[in-house]
């Protein structure tokens, strides 16, 4: 079945490259993080293709040139823990963002998220926000966060992840049309636990040894 438009999966050979190593489960947790980190580099200049610049002026040694700067406020949400692995490739592109956690982990018999860390502040104080999580499986805990995005007031919202699942991203095209999701594959199905297959196994534990 055709992706939704707002679905892009990343053409890039070194992605293709670098997400076939991550599968691999003999990939230890060292080699596993520092991929996941690249990923997360690279899979952040496809998503960031669209950010408005301004005008500018800068002095070169050899006289003036017109520039470009980027202006808006990016703030990234990690959803713990997985998607902590994803800040710093992503702060390597965009040092300047702020950064604020959102906490759910999936209810290993309804598959539900449940939310158990969120400290944003009343108003929100970005205008685009980039969602972080290697994997959509359900789609569950994305749509949620997304939600608690929307109802924050953040008028822009980008998913980036790793691997998705076709029912994840019916699930989150279905909920958030208005989102662009950029992963780096979109792989076969869900399996009866939940879990993404192929895939590359439990990106937390993974990622964090346990
Ligand atoms: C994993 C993953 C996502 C979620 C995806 O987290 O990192 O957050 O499951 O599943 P969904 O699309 O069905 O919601 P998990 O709940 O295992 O928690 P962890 O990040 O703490 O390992």
């Amino acid at each position: 079945m055709p992706l939704p438009a707002q679905v892009h999966v990343s053409p890039h050979p070194l992605v293709k490259h670098k997400l076939s190593v991550l599968r691999d489960k003999s990939t230890e947790h060292r080699a596993f993080r520092e991929l996941v980190r690249e990923l997360a580099l690279l899979l952040c200049y496809e998503a960031t293709q669209d950010l408005p610049l301004t005008a500018r002026t800068v002095e070169t040694p050899m006289g003036l040139a017109n520039g470009h700067k980027t202006e808006e406020a990016i703030g990234l949400v990690p959803i713990l823990r997985a998607g902590l692995g994803l800040v710093d490739g992503v702060m390597e592109l965009l040092p300047q963002v702020q950064v604020w956690h959102i906490g759910l982990y999936r209810d290993e018999k309804t598959l539900r998220p449940v939310q158990y860390y969120n400290k944003l502040p009343t108003e929100p104080t970005v205008s685009v926000c980039l969602v972080l999580d290697p994997m959509l499986a359900t789609g569950g805990s994305a749509v949620a966060t997304v939600d608690i995005l929307k109802k924050w007031g953040v008028k822009r919202i980008k998913y980036l992840g790793l691997i998705a699942a076709p029912e994840g991203i019916e699930a989150f095209t279905s909920a958030h049309p208005d989102v662009p999701v950029h992963v780096a594959a979109v792989d076969e199905r869900l399996n009866e636990i939940g879990f993404i297959m192929p895939g590359l196994g439990d990106a937390g534990d993974r990622q964090f040894g346990t």
